[in-house]
């Protein structure tokens, strides 16, 4: 019975720490001039920010990244870790985790992407609404057009400047035309060769985590430096669409993103594509014909066996360049579609080298193209 605590000595032991922490902090307030109490007291939104680096950033937000708490969590958290050091109050008390949906595009749905999403959530923290749109709209607008992860993402990796290392080596860019996961995360994953599972797409999303932070920071400082110059400009084919589908007109569409990934063969003329023979060996995407080219370009595929087929076009970074054939269904033969040099918008494209890639059912191949002027 010794060594057990009654009822009673329990009580007098937890009351004394009580009534002891309780003069601990009135004492402290009184030898700090009422400091302590006043710091205690709610930051109004927003919240106060200071200049930081944003390399210092990238590699926290990296390491959140592969420290479970993925690329929203991880952009957000870089930033957030770093502003903490710096101001205590009222910094310390936000958890990062606040931002844990947003990892894989929300939950994994593959909708915005969790980085600029933590991101933006940060600029939302810390500036006025009005202000917040720009910033929020650079942000956004960078992600859509970077060669991602950047140059600066790669070569903190080659010289061993981030913190975890799963994988050390350069990794292809891409540019995803999009804020949304899933277009940025399988163009990635097409271009690269690489499978979602693999390490190198994880390194691939935690670089593009620690650019995002790194940029947000960047726009911030600006920002508050007063030498922000936004610079973003709504997508060209957004803005054709719009002149018929926004606010003056029809008034039924709202968004800033670039139309024509999603609705390629909308009022667009559609590519003909002609049967040329029907006893096929198996699935296949020939070399197009002739190549280089100049303007116009045939490639032909085959299918052993009714099925869907999606083939388009790609530049060398992977961006969608123009769509072909739109998830169609084809019987077996052997089929010719040609290309005539120009993009989803009816422009030409520049000179260069240029990819075909075709999905049929689990066939998947890609050809070179060059496209000389
Ligand atoms: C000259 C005006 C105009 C322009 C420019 C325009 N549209 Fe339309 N669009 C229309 C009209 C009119 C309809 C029919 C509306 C209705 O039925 O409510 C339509 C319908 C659509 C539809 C739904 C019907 C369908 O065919 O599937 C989509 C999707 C669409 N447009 C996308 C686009 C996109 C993407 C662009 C830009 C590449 C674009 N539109 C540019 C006028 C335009
Ligand atoms: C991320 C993909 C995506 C983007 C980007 C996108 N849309 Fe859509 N849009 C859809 C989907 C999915 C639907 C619903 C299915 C459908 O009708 O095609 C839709 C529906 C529509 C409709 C109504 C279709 C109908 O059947 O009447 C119109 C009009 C439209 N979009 C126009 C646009 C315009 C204009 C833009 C660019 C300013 C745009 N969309 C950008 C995916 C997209």
């Amino acid at each position: 019975m010794s060594n057990e605590i009654t009822r009673k000595d329990f009580l007098t032991t937890s009351s004394k720490y009580a009534v002891g922490a309780v003069i601990g902090i009135a004492g402290l307030d009184v030898l700090s001039g009422g400091k302590i109490l006043a710091e205690t007291k709610t930051t109004s939104w927003p919240f106060p920010y200071v200049a930081l680096d944003p390399d210092e950033v990238r590699v926290k937000a990296h390491y959140y990244y592969w420290n479970d708490k993925d690329c929203c969590a991880g952009a957000f958290g870089g930033i957030l870790e770093v502003l903490k050091a710096k101001m205590p109050d009222p910094w310390a008390n936000i958890p990062m985790e606040i931002m844990l949906f947003g990892r894989g595009g929300g939950n994994g749905w593959g909708t915005l992407c969790g980085s600029i999403n933590g991101g933006a959530a940060m600029i939302s923290l810390v500036t006025e609404k009005a202000a917040s749109g720009p910033l929020i709209n650079e942000l956004w607008g960078w992600y859509c057009q970077a060669h991602l992860p950047t140059g600066t993402a790669n070569d903190f990796a080659v010289q061993s400047k981030y913190s975890v290392h799963k994988y050390d080596g350069k990794l292809i860019p891409s540019i995803s035309g999009s804020p949304l996961c899933h277009s940025s995360v399988s163009q990635w994953c097409v271009i690269a060769n690489k499978k979602v599972g693999d390490v190198e797409r994880k390194e691939r999303c935690a670089r593009v985590t620690g650019d995002a932070a790194a940029k947000t920071v960047e726009l911030l400082n600006n920002f508050f430096a007063k030498t922000f110059v936004p610079t973003f400009v709504t997508p060209a084919d957004n803005k054709s669409c719009q002149g018929c589908h926004g606010a003056s007109s029809l008034n039924n569409v709202m968004t800033q993103m670039s139309c024509t990934p999603c609705h390629s063969t909308v009022h667009s003329e559609t590519t003909a594509v002609e049967q040329i023979a029907d006893v096929p060996k198996g699935f296949n995407l020939s070399q197009n014909y002739p190549n280089p080219f100049n303007p116009t370009t045939n490639i032909n595929f085959s299918l052993p066996k009714t099925e869907k087929v999606h083939l388009a076009v790609y530049d060398i970074r992977g961006t969608l360049i123009r769509t072909l054939v739109d998830h169609e269904l084809y019987e077996s033969g052997i089929y010719k579609v040609s290309w005539d040099g120009r993009n989803q918008v009816g422009e030409k494209v520049a000179s260069g080298i240029y990819f075909a890639r075709m999905q049929s059912g689990s066939f998947i191949n890609t050809i070179k193209m060059n496209l000389l002027k």
